[in-house]
């Protein structure tokens, strides 16, 4: 039964997370990691590597004779690695180059929704401050400015304040300037093979660093999932007028999208919209769901990677809830603080992300998002209560996370109503 040897590119929380589910997965021989880090080496075995030279990620996966490998940032996704693997003959599940613009351009994704008929904000590409400030006056208040290329998350501002929204398109090359989406966000997932679209249940982020969805936005504070909130019929919903029209389009187009598709939603109240597309696992939601997947990832992650979605039955859910909290370190998220000695994360359920061994053996922080803890239950109650009561086994100077992750859904109500 254990055939898959499989390689997983990457160092953050939802890397770890991918090694550590597919760890489980009965039909997986080996995990390795390149670079990994003190978390993924738990689960599998970790290789020096830089994850952006495509030439030795591929060389990397021979020499390991990987049946796999699975790309987990959008870095180096964007930057074609997984077109060296495929060109090696090897199954990667990680869009080419051309097809991951769908993250590493706003501009591109906007281009892509308008062909493919899908629901978006209404924006304007700006390249001169005049220009801004001409949508700035055409949208209104609030205004929304988001740099065009990666930004890890921390790339868009949200501001009443018209000072600060110039400031912020100032710092940027190329900028989409956007009419608000009120309405709460959701996250929803999907394999695809190029074709076929596999969806997660749908999940929620945290993105600003602040309790009650204050301060900056960040890569993301926690996640839940699933939402008791959420309309009937959503995942579909999102798949019929989202997610299977930008695979199509994208397919149209000569360049199809194999790995997973990233749909930031807004339910606004004239429907819903999409805020941006991943072209990979978002983190920190990737470690809540993969938690609850009971289906073998390794499978399905190489059904996308060979073109066979549409031979695998739907996946399958644990009945329960998964809330994960970041534990950040001091000064995230502008320049976080690193070196500070970590204790207390052995459990199950830490997924680490920013972190590092120092020269002495001990676990040090080594990144804005250092861990994220994920506790399970019954339901959100019981699932939060886990999270936070493993929250407070780890330590180390100058940590911090919110508290109220998944608290308003716990409570029967809908979150990030604005
Ligand atoms: P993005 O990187 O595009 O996902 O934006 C980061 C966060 O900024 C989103 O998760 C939203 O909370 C917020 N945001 C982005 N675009 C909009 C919009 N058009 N209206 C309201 N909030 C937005
Ligand atoms: N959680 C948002 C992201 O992965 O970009």
């Amino acid at each position: 039964m254990s055939e898959l040897t499989v390689l997983v590119i990457g160092s953050g929380g939802r890397e770890h997370a991918l090694a550590w589910a597919l760890s489980r997965d009965p039909g997986v021989r080996a995990v390795h990691c390149a670079p990994g880090n003190p978390g993924t080496s738990r689960v599998g075995t970790n290789h020096p590597l830089d994850p952006m030279d495509g030439a030795a990620v591929a060389s990397l996966a021979r020499s390991l004779a990987s049946d796999l490998v699975v790309i987990g940032p959008e870095a180096p996704l964007v930057a074609g690695v997984a077109d060296h693997v495929r060109e090696a003959g090897i199954p990667v599940f990680g869009p080419s180059g051309a097809a991951a613009m769908l993250e590493g351009s706003k501009a591109f994704a906007k281009e892509i929704m308008e062909a493919a008929g899908v629901p978006t904000a209404d924006a304007r590409l700006c390249v001169s401050m005049d220009e801004v400030v001409t949508a700035l006056d055409e949208f209104g208040p609030p205004y929304v400015v988001k740099d065009d290329g990666l930004a890890a998350g921390k790339g868009v501002i949200v501001t009443g304040d018209r000072d600060a929204a110039l400031r912020h398109a100032a710092g940027c090359r190329r900028v989409i300037v956007e009419e608000f989406l009120d309405g709460p966000e959701v996250s929803l997932f999907a394999l695809s093979d190029g074709r076929t679209v596999l969806p997660f249940e749908p999940a929620q982020d945290f993105k600003r660093v602040g309790d009650g969805d204050t301060g900056p936005n960040t890569g993301g504070m926690g996640a839940y999932t699933p939402l008791p909130w959420a309309p009937p019929g959503l995942v579909e919903d999102v798949v019929a007028t989202v997610i299977q029209p930008t695979v199509d389009e994208l397919a149209r187009r000569g360049t199809p999208f194999v790995g997973l598709v990233y749909a930031g939603l807004a339910l606004t109240s004239r429907g819903l919209r999409v805020v941006e597309f991943n072209a990979r696992f978002g983190d920190p939601e990737t470690q809540p769901l993969l938690t609850r997947l009971k289906t073998p990832l390794g499978r399905v992650l190489l059904a996308a990677a060979t073109g066979t979605l549409a031979d695998e039955p739907p996946l399958e859910w644990g009945s329960g809830a998964a809330v994960a909290v970041v534990l950040a370190a001091a000064g995230y998220p502008d320049t976080p603080r690193r070196g500070d000695v970590i204790t207390g994360a052995e459990g199950e359920g830490v997924f680490h992300a920013g972190t590092a061994l120092d020269s002495r053996g001990n676990l040090v922080t080594a990144g804005g998002r250092v861990l994220a803890v994920v506790g399970t239950g019954d339901d959100l109650t019981a699932a939060r209560e886990a999270a936070y009561a493993a929250v407070a086994e780890v330590s180390f100077d100058g940590a911090f996370h919110r508290t109220d992750i998944a608290q308003a859904a716990a409570a029967g109500e809908r979150t990030k109503e604005r």
